[in-house]
């Protein structure tokens, strides 16, 4: 069975709210003369404060999806600073971006929490985005794959089969990340390769075949064609170039 590419937008924390209509408009406007059976699951992560215009913008559109760039796993209470999974769902929210490096570094963020995250997610019907990636120094001390499974390990604890095959990961080298430097192609896929073979290994090879595995760092208009000709790659998470509806469009259309 073929895996549906997924091409998604982590706006991270940019965009006011004009800003982000501007954005959904021109996407939308790019995406209307698209086949809709062609084209891959299109997925847009706005800030919190954008999710309601978002939301609201796409209502009536089933090309686009929303993710939420966050969660907390808690149902309600006293978290201050935090949204639940059901504020994300009363909002059509349909994904979470969980164990970004960006969260894991600068907020401390760690495996066990990131799996907490995705339990609670998937418990909730929805879908977690789950990104795992080396730094440079791992990479150079020729560490990667031992990084990756265990990270990919400790976030699926306690998942099942049926909810891990709906699990959406995506490899993102940190180095890769805001840099311009796109990971090679081959290079990624054999990466990506090597987390399937661990899904396998913690589930069989019927989940490894389904899940979908996604590449994120520097991606552009310029590397995605030759990013999606590559099997394991089941499309792109991307930062900069979702930030304008031209380049995004442009990556959804090099998806199909
Ligand atoms: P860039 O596409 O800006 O490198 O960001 C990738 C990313 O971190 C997406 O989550």
């Amino acid at each position: 069975m073929a895996r549906r590419p997924i091409i998604a937008g982590n706006w991270k924390m940019n965009n006011n709210k004009a800003a982000a209509r501007e954005l959904v408009d021109g996407i939308l406007k790019g995406i209307l003369p698209l086949d809709a059976a062609k084209m891959p699951e299109v997925v847009i992560a706005p800030t919190y404060t954008a999710l309601w215009q978002a939301y609201d913008l796409i209502k009536n559109e089933p090309k686009v999806a929303l993710a939420a760039q966050n969660v907390n796993p808690n149902p309600s209470g006293a978290y201050t600073g935090e949204v639940s999974l059901e504020m994300l769902a009363d909002f059509n929210v349909k994904f979470v971006i969980i164990g970004h490096s960006e969260r894991r570094q600068m907020f401390n963020e760690s495996d066990e929490f990131i799996n907490q995250k995705a339990l609670a997610i998937l418990n909730a019907g929805l879908t977690p985005i789950i990104c795992c990636g080396e730094t440079l120094e791992q990479r150079e001390q020729g560490v990667t794959d031992a990084h990756l499974a265990s990270q990919i390990t400790k976030a699926f604890n306690n998942i099942s089969e049926a909810d891990a095959v709906k699990s959406v990961i995506a490899y993102e080298p940190i180095w890769a990340i805001g840099t311009g430097k796109s990971c090679d192609a081959v290079e990624a896929n054999r990466t990506i390769g090597e987390i399937r073979k661990v899904i396998a290994k913690l589930y069989n090879q019927d989940v490894a075949d389904k899940i979908r595995i996604l590449y994120g760092g520097s991606v552009k208009p310029s590397t995605i064609v030759e990013q999606m000709a590559q099997p394991e790659i089941d499309g792109g998470l991307i930062g900069g170039a979702s930030l304008k509806a031209d380049s995004f469009v442009e990556l959804i259309k090099g998806a199909m």
